[in-house]
């Protein structure tokens, strides 16, 4: 199995969206994370600034929506041509129902769950999706320490999707460097996002390279 490496953008400079994304021309996808400062306390951007990015990137977008209001917004993103857009449980109504309206627009759809949000209620659901995002940390902010206590979560996900072979990538953000990528790897985690950790490094390139390498050499999937 492959492991993807996901820059997040959140801690690139905003004004010069271009020239950092060809900064980091390694990556698999591009991690943008949209906050509205309701579900999240930090505002990023929205749908008009995604679309300019979806326009100019090289790698495909893989949209994360800390947002309220989901049933009501993810779709825009998912038009904009967006690889993917991941949504919290927290914000909707009605994940499967978002999931397949995702689908059918030509996104993949995944599905986000906060640090204090069990995994049951969605483990009958999870087919429904192409990504579960355990987040490990609290979302808001770049360049938080990993939460240990969110890692138990990512080994249920993994004996999850195997044990009913689902398709189904396995997705941690927050606080991921190259001191916990191997662990979290162990956990069953196959697509990897990290802010701080690509974009302090001189140089990203090979900063991901070596987080992919870590990974990859942990991962016994
Ligand atoms: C946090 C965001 C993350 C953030 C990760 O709410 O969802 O994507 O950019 O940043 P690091 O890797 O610095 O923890
Ligand atoms: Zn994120």
């Amino acid at each position: 199995m492959s492991v993807r490496i996901n820059p997040s953008i959140l801690s690139a400079d905003f004004v010069n969206f271009e020239a950092e994304f060809a900064s980091i021309s390694h990556a698999d996808l591009i991690h943008i994370d949209v906050m509205d400062n309701h579900f999240v306390p930090n505002l990023t951007f929205g749908l008009p600034m995604v679309s300019r990015m979806q326009e100019i990137t090289p790698k495909p977008l893989d949209v994360h929506l800390m947002i309220s209001n989901v049933d009501k917004w993810a779709s825009g993103y998912a038009e904009t041509g967006a690889y993917s857009v991941t949504f919290h449980a927290e914000a909707s109504e009605n994940p499967v129902d978002l999931a397949r309206k995702l689908r059918a627009i030509g996104a993949r759809a995944g599905l986000a769950l906060k640090p204090g949000t069990g995994l049951e209620p969605y483990l009958d659901v999870l087919a429904e999706f192409d990504q579960i995002l355990i987040m490990t940390v609290e979302p808001g902010f770049g360049g938080q320490a990993l939460i240990e206590e969110t890692l138990a979560k990512v080994k249920q996900a993994r004996r999850h999707i195997d044990a009913e072979a689902l398709e189904v990538w396995l997705q941690v953000d927050g606080g991921i460097d190259e001191s916990n990528i191997e662990r979290v790897s162990e956990q069953g985690a196959d697509t990897f996002v990290a802010g701080s950790a690509v974009f302090k490094a001189s140089d990203r390139n090979l900063q991901i390279d070596t987080l992919r390498n870590l990974a990859t050499a942990a991962h016994h999937h």
